[in-house]
């Protein structure tokens, strides 16, 4: 085990408010791409960007080209849960971590177990009519063909936060919490590229932050310890 690594795990051990916010290279040994790797979905050809597909005004736009990339690229089956959830979900479990915040939209946190997960571009796994807003199963969504439409003629819409939508203020107010309360946060698997989720970190006021992410990302000079290994190979050291 390298010196970092057995710096992480003492940090953990010694420590009952660990808060933990990640991207999607926590869910990249799930088998799941992330979004800006050389391989990951930013990097694919497609008729028009990622960032513009998954926009509001896009899915008002053309909702059927919307969906043609949300069942090809957004929906993958047979996933699970991979070390890092795991671990998260057991730190959670034995009282150590408070919460897991988190941009996926893939519901692997829970799916491990994890209990108190704020998801702040919502999840896949949730639909509701773009109209009424009446609640629909995912299901016929991400599963579906053609536009999926409530009785009320609305297009049903996948409950995940799109560019140029706002964030969720209960669950922002609520990760400031936990990360301004934090003893040790640990960032894992984001290019802390994508604002304003990337600026919660800001809230941290400890002297634990340890950032898990293969990549360098803006934010390596802030932190207390860095490493740049796969999230799940190191959290399965923890
Ligand atoms: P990114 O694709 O921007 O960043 C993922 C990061 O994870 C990269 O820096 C990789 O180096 C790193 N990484 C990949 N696999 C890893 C592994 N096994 N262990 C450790 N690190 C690994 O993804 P996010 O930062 O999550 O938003 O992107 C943020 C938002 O951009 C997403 O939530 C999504 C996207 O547009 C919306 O859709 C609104």
């Amino acid at each position: 085990m390298n010196e970092n690594i057995q710096k992480f795990r003492a940090m953990v051990e010694e420590s009952d408010n660990i808060v933990f916010f990640g991207g999607a290279g926590v869910s990249t040994e799930s088998g799941i791409p992330d979004f800006r790797s050389v391989d990951g979905l930013y990097n694919q050809k497609w008729k028009y960007p990622p960032e513009t597909i998954l926009s509001r005004s896009f899915f008002d736009r053309d909702p059927a080209e919307y969906y043609r990339f949300h069942r090809e690229k957004l929906v993958i089956d047979g996933v699970a849960p991979n070390r890092a959830h795991l671990k998260l979900a057991e730190l959670e479990q034995k009282g150590k971590l408070r919460a897991v915040i988190t941009q996926n939209i893939d519901g692997l946190h829970q799916a491990a177990g994890s209990k108190n997960v704020l998801e702040l571009h919502g999840s896949i796994l949730r639909a509701y009519c773009s109209r009424c807003r009446r609640i629909h199963p995912a299901d016929n969504i991400n599963h579906g063909e053609g536009l999926p439409l409530c009785p009320c003629g609305g297009i049903v819409r996948p409950d995940i936060v799109l560019y140029e939508e706002p964030l969720d203020n209960d669950i922002v107010s609520s990760a400031i919490h936990y990360i301004r309360k934090a003893d040790v946060l640990i960032i894992g698997g984001t290019s802390l590229n994508v604002y304003p989720a990337a600026g919660l970190i800001n809230y941290y006021r400890g002297t634990k932050l340890v950032l898990v992410n293969l990549s360098a990302t803006p934010y390596d000079d802030r932190a207390d310890l860095v490493i740049h290994e796969k999230i799940g190979e190191v959290f399965s050291q923890i």
